[in-house]
């Protein structure tokens, strides 16, 4: 039997991923994994732990126990609702400093690889295409100018910090933690954050959301074309 189709988009911190993969798979039916949120869900359960950012082998300990379950954009964990809790920046750093680790790497990987599943799997990260899903049908890496994703990245915290009536850090302080967390994810040696060779790249810096999942689309429909000849 072969191996349910595949489709991969990784790239930076903010590069607007997490968007762009979930409507490709809204639109092909496919289901979404958010590899980041693993890491992410890694660290809340480290700080709640107090397991420290430096014990490899207690974060892989932490990395092999967890058991998320997604159901309806929203995530859970031991009995309670983490979809908003993981997305804190001091959550997202830890995860940053966290997945240099290979031992922790690894733990999630059949995590990871399990959600594999017909008819298809859309998979968003830093190492879908270069390491997870090597065989991937169609990989994508998706990158935008540092000023777009602070912009984003600032605009998706004022209507985060709206809603929840808290206080927005400034676009610099926004710009200096992204480029701190793209500096991690890029030098270190376990899996670090590049495009796999066979992969499309995508600036989207001047493209809509609409335009970028548009071209994944009709890529995909040509590597489709391509494998059935
Ligand atoms: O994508 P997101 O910002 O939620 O990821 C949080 C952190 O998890 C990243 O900064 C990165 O260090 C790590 N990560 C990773 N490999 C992945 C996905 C995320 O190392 N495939």
């Amino acid at each position: 039997m072969t191996a349910a189709p595949v489709i991969t988009v990784d790239g930076p911190t903010a590069s607007g991923k997490g968007t762009i993969a979930q409507r490709v798979a809204d639109s092909l039916r496919f289901h979404y994994l958010d590899s980041g949120a693993l890491y992410r869900l890694v660290a809340w359960r480290a700080l709640r732990d107090a397991v420290g950012a430096d014990d490899a082998d207690g974060l892989a300990h932490v990395a092999t126990a967890i058991k998320p379950r997604f159901s309806d954009g929203l995530i859970s964990m031991d009995g309670a609702d983490v979809t908003d809790a993981i997305r804190t920046e001091e959550v997202g750093q830890l995860a940053s400093k966290i997945a240099v680790f290979e031992s922790v790497r690894r733990a999630l990987l059949e995590l990871q690889r399990s959600r594999r599943s017909p008819p298809g799997l859309v998979a968003d990260g830093r190492d879908m295409g270069t390491v997870v899903f090597p065989d991937a049908q169609l990989k994508v890496f998706l990158t935008a100018s540092a000023f777009a994703r602070a912009e984003r990245r600032h605009n998706q915290l004022i209507a985060k910090g709206l809603s929840a009536n808290m206080p927005t850090p400034s676009q610099e302080h926004v710009r200096r933690e992204i480029h701190a967390r793209d500096e991690r994810d890029a030098q270190r040696t376990a899996s670090p954050l590049k495009a796999a060779e066979d992969a499309f790249r995508i600036d989207s810096s001047e493209l809509s959301v609409d335009e970028v999942v548009a071209l994944v689309l009709k890529w995909y429909a040509q590597s489709q074309e391509h494998a059935a000849r």
